[in-house]
């Protein structure tokens, strides 16, 4: 799908047909979260667009905003094929891609002539190499932020990936606080500021998330996005075969659990801090629910797969019909 939209966008008519269909503008869609401006509050999650091929074609889409990454600094080919599965009975995905990209470098060379018509958001979801031990993990992270800084509005730091051994460690306290202050210093030394996130994983327990409530308030980052794919296998219908695959749940399966999370950091914040949601947005009705549990904006990745573009507009609509 990804190759057959970049060449078909590649010819300005096509773009401009596909910007007229899928976007649907509405004053009441603005939104200013972390002191950007979004012109509407739905995103492309990462994972789709890892190496900022496809900035020109996916701006013709209506989304307000698209992450790229996960990048690392140097290239790595990811696990091997086949890593990613459709569960059609589950309207979900599994995945255990393990960050397959070119680099850091070639992503931000690519986004410095990227053309991106429609004024979009951009974001930088940065992670570590697989060979790279947890211990330097630090220098990896900073190495891609300086790398994309001049090139992306915010930056995510992708702790929460269950296909990069050992990643999913770095939400304990301890390196997180680490990691996390060191990004945020580094990125004062820049004249201008840009946001930090952290993406988080479904799968962590109550008092975990308290902790991490506790750390952005500490470190400063400035938001959280909830939640990366899921580890449980739990209410699945697919067959066994299937479901038994490695790797990270998408989708439908995932709707509740992350809105759980959400509801549960912006409570125990009190509202502290931004929320991007994610996981299992199918529909507009889903998206409403997780701005409705406290998410400033939202973001999808396996709806977009199985309901294609037309999900934006729809997604856009039942905001402003909510009055959200
Ligand atoms: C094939 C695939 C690759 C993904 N790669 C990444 C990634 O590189 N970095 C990341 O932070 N999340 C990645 N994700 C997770 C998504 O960004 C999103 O958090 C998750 O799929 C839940 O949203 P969804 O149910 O709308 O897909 C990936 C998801 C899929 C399905």
């Amino acid at each position: 799908m990804s190759g057959s939209l970049a060449r078909a966008t590649k010819f300005g008519l096509i773009g401009k047909a596909f910007h007229s269909s899928y976007s649907y503008d509405h004053p009441s869609l603005k939104r200013t979260v972390f002191g950007i401006e979004f012109k509407n509050p739905v995103g492309l999650a990462a994972g789709f667009d890892k190496n900022a091929e496809m900035v020109d074609a996916l701006s013709n889409l209506g989304f307000g905003f698209i992450e790229i990454g996960t990048v690392t600094p140097r290239p790595q080919p990811g696990n091997d094929k086949p890593r990613m599965f459709r569960l059609v009975a589950d309207e979900a995905l599994i995945n255990r891609m393990g960050f397959n990209n070119q680099g850091v470098d070639v992503a931000a060379s690519r986004l410095k002539v990227a053309k991106n018509k429609h004024g979009l958001v951009i974001g930088g979801n940065i992670g570590k190499n697989k060979v790279t031990p947890n211990q330097e993990a630090v220098s990896d992270y900073l190495y891609c932020l300086e790398a994309l800084y001049p090139y992306v509005d915010y930056f995510v730091v992708n702790v929460s990936s269950p296909n990069t051994p050992g990643l999913r460690e770095l939400q304990e306290k301890e390196p997180l606080m680490a990691l996390l202050h060191t990004l945020k210093e580094k990125s004062k030394t820049f004249d201008k500021q840009k946001p930090i996130l952290l993406k988080i994983a479904p799968d962590l327990t109550d008092s975990q998330l308290e902790d991490i409530v506790e750390i952005v308030k500490e470190s400063e980052t400035d938001g959280v996005i909830a939640t990366n794919t899921t580890i449980s296998r739990d209410g699945l219908r697919s067959e066994k075969h299937l479901k038994e695959e490695n790797g990270g749940v998408s989708g439908r399966p995932l709707t509740s659990r992350s809105t759980e999370v959400i509801r549960f950091l912006h409570e125990k914040s009190a509202g502290a801090f931004p929320i991007i949601g994610v996981g299992g947005i199918h529909s507009a009705e889903d998206a409403v629910e997780k701005i409705k549990a406290g998410a400033s904006l939202v973001q999808l990745y396996t709806g977009f797969i199985y309901q294609g573009p037309g999900l934006i507009k729809a997604i856009c609509k039942g905001i402003v019909e909510n009055g959200l």
